[in-house]
C-alpha cells in the first residue's frame, strides 16, 4: 500500500464525505437551487453544501490553516505557512447539465509551496493525489505523463472562453494552430480534471488562459510528479497567479507554446 502522509489522508477523507453527498445532489439536480454569479456563471446549493463540509473537515483536522475557497474567498487562519486551496465543484456546467464529468479539487500548501494535491471525479471515483517528491497517483497506480514525440499525435484539452468570459478572438487563433498541429482538442469543462488526465497521460496536454489559483493548484502539482511540465503561457512559473496555464509533458511543452505564442502574433 502506498504511503499516504498525515495531510493527504485528512484530505482524501474529506472529499471522499464531500463526493458521497455530491453524487446524491447529482442524483437529484432539478431540486438544486441554483443562482448566477456573472454572466453564464452558476452556483447552486450543492456547490456550497460541499464547500462547507470539506471547510468543515479540513479545519476540525487542521485548526488553524488557513483556505482559500471558491465560494467563501480568503479564509485566514492564525496558521499562515499552510493554505488549503479549494474548488467544491469544478465543473459546475457539467453538474448542473446532469453531465457526469465534475471533481473536487484541494491542494496544501506549506510556506508558499505546494505540498499536496488531490482532484476526485465522485462519479467514476478517480482519486488522483500527488505529493511533493512522492509522485502522483491514480488511485493505487503511480502515474507517469505521455511519452508522446510527436505534436500531430498529440490530443490537446483546453477550455473554451464563453459570454463576456476571456479573450475569444485570441482564442480562436489558438484554437486553429492547435486544430493545425495536433491530432484532435477536447473541451471537457473541468480544468481541475484536463490537468489530472495530463497527468495520467490521457491528455498529452492542456492550456487555457483567466482559470483561478483553484482551478489549477491540484493540478500543477499532479502535473509535476507525473514528471510533466507546467508553465503559464508565456513559459514562465506563474501560471497559479497568472491563471494562464499550459501542461504537458517535457518534448511537446516547448512545441505547444511555440504555437501558441505565434498565434498570439499573426
Ligand atoms: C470553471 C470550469 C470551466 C472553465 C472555467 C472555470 P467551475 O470552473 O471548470 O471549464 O473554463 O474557467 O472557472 O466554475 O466549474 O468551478
Ligand atoms: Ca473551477
Ligand atoms: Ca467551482
Amino acid at each position: 500500500m502506498r504511503y499516504l502522509s498525515p495531510a493527504l489522508n485528512v484530505m482524501t477523507a474529506a472529499a471522499r464525505k464531500a463526493g458521497r453527498g455530491l453524487i446524491r445532489d447529482f442524483g437529484e439536480i432539478e431540486n438544486l437551487q441554483v443562482s448566477l454569479k456573472g454572466p453564464g456563471d452558476f452556483v447552486s446549493t450543492a456547490d456550497k453544501r460541499t464547500e462547507n463540509l470539506l471547510l468543515e473537515e479540513l479545519s476540525r483536522a487542521r485548526p488553524g490553516y488557513s483556505f482559500l475557497t471558491e465560494e467563501t474567498g480568503a479564509v485566514d487562519g492564525p496558521d499562515k505557512t499552510h493554505r488549503f486551496i479549494i474548488d467544491p465543484i469544478d465543473g459546475t456546467t457539467n453538474f448542473l447539465h446532469g453531465i457526469p464529468h465534475f471533481a473536487i479539487s484541494i491542494a496544501l500548501e506549506r510556506e508558499g509551496q505546494l505540498v499536496s494535491a488531490l482532484t476526485f471525479n465522485p462519479v467514476t471515483d478517480e482519486m488522483y493525489v500527488a505529493e511533493k517528491g512522492q509522485g502522483a497517483y491514480l488511485n493505487e497506480k503511480r502515474l507517469r505523463v505521455a511519452a508522446r514525440k510527436k505534436m500531430n499525435e498529440s490530443v490537446l484539452g483546453t477550455g473554451i472562453p464563453w459570454q463576456t468570459h476571456g479573450d475569444h478572438p485570441r482564442f480562436l487563433g489558438e484554437l486553429a494552430a492547435a486544430m493545425r498541429e495536433s491530432a484532435g482538442v477536447r473541451r471537457f469543462g473541468a480544468p481541475t480534471l484536463d490537468l489530472a488526465y495530463v497527468a495520467a497521460g490521457r491528455l498529452d496536454g492542456f492550456w487555457e488562459r483567466g482559470l483561478a489559483p483553484w482551478d489549477v493548484a491540484a493540478g500543477v502539482l499532479l502535473v509535476r510528479e507525473a514528471g510533466g511540465v507546467v508553465s503559464d503561457l508565456d513559459g514562465g512559473t506563474r501560471a497559479l497567479d497568472s491563471g494562464h496555464i499550459l501542461a504537458a509533458n517535457e518534448p511537446l511543452h516547448p512545441q505547444i507554446l511555440k504555437f501558441l505564442k505565434d498565434a498570439g502574433r499573426s
